[in-house]
């Protein structure tokens, strides 16, 4: 029960009592936006851990979640000054920066989640994150959360015609943007730590997320209609502040380098079980009407989608979109 109890081993990697008062304790500090018992939330906690073993506790990460110390708005600046170190927002936040990470967010281009495991791990990712090297950034890693699904507290969403009129809440990345005006919908630019206080005052009627965001944000207590609709994907890029990164002595960047890449691959499994969960605990709190989408639905949104490929081919360029069809040829 991954978020009933938020359940991580933790508490197994008591201070070591030698490094007490080492004056060369290293701190890094990460910031993200989402709720502990959460994959991203999750995954930070387990980093933290495996930093602190890796490294004899010389490197202590502090996590700050709930964007307690920066929205989504203004953390890509805040690791870019070095007022933190680390972050890892959903890619559709780094996209007007970096336009081609909008791979992640074209509907329908993952059939599933090898898919997007190949594109993550394969040439795509390499090209993505070594594209965000620049501007005192660094790209480390890429985190998986999950596929999206839609809710709406107006109507039930199945055929295109029902979003028709709707204004739905996007991450803020142009291809998202694209996809709801297809459909007849009015996409808006909400933070994430907005979105709840969105939805209850009626200012925005629908949205699109990870099962594990909708229950651990209780976006149930808003939105009365779900669509199991897998149509676009969430994953997270790991970003830290370059001047720090490459300050790091290379030993100490090694064991960082580790945790991190350990928890790159626990991620992928947690957030896997962490979604299927989350389908279970929201269909218990007897909140939300949930809708399979259907073979013909899917069909009849994809149509909707007509000419995004060509839209997005634009915006990525064709090597990049040669490389995404690729996946699924
Ligand atoms: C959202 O804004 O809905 C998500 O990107 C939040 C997150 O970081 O999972």
């Amino acid at each position: 029960l991954l978020m009933l109890t938020g359940c991580v081993a933790t508490g197994a990697l008591p201070a070591d009592p030698e490094q007490e008062g080492l004056d060369e304790r290293i701190v890094i500090r990460f910031s993200h936006v989402v709720a502990e018992h959460t994959p991203k939330g999750q995954a930070a906690r387990r980093f933290a851990e495996l930093v602190h073993r890796y490294t004899g506790g010389r490197v202590e990460v502090r996590v700050f979640p709930n964007a307690q110390l920066y929205s989504d708005d203004d953390e890509m600046e805040a690791v870019r000054r070095g007022d933190v170190e680390l972050i890892a927002p959903a890619t559709a936040k780094i996209v007007h920066e970096f336009p081609e990470w909008q791979v992640f967010d074209l509907p329908y281009a993952f059939p599933n989640e090898e898919a997007v495991a190949r594109a993550m791990d394969g040439p795509i990712g390499q090209r993505l994150l070594a594209g965000l090297t620049r501007d005192n950034l660094v790209g480390l890693a890429i985190w998986d959360n999950g596929f999206k699904q839609m809710t709406s507290s107006v109507r039930p969403l199945r055929r295109p015609e029902d979003f028709r009129g709707l204004v739905f809440r996007t991450m803020g990345s142009p291809v998202l943007d694209e996809q709801f005006r297809l459909l007849g919908a009015h996409p808006v630019h909400v933070p994430f730590d907005r979105l709840y206080a969105a939805l209850e005052r009626g200012a925005v009627d629908g949205q699109e997320n990870t099962l594990s965001n909708i229950y651990t944000r209780r976006l149930y207590e808003v939105q009365r209609y779900l669509t199991i609709s897998n149509h676009g994907y969430l994953g997270y890029v790991v970003i830290a502040n370059r001047d720090f990164w490459e300050s790091l002595p290379p030993d100490i960047r090694r064991q960082v380098q580790r945790a991190l890449d350990e928890t790159t691959a626990w991620i992928r499994q947690y957030a896997r079980a962490a979604n299927v969960e989350a389908l279970e605990l929201l269909k218990r709190t007897g909140r939300m009407e949930i809708h399979v989408q259907t073979p013909e639905e899917r069909q009849a949104w994809r149509a909707a989608f007509g000419d995004l490929d060509k839209w997005m081919e634009q915006q990525i360029g064709s090597d990049l979109m040669r490389e995404l069809r690729a996946l699924t040829a």
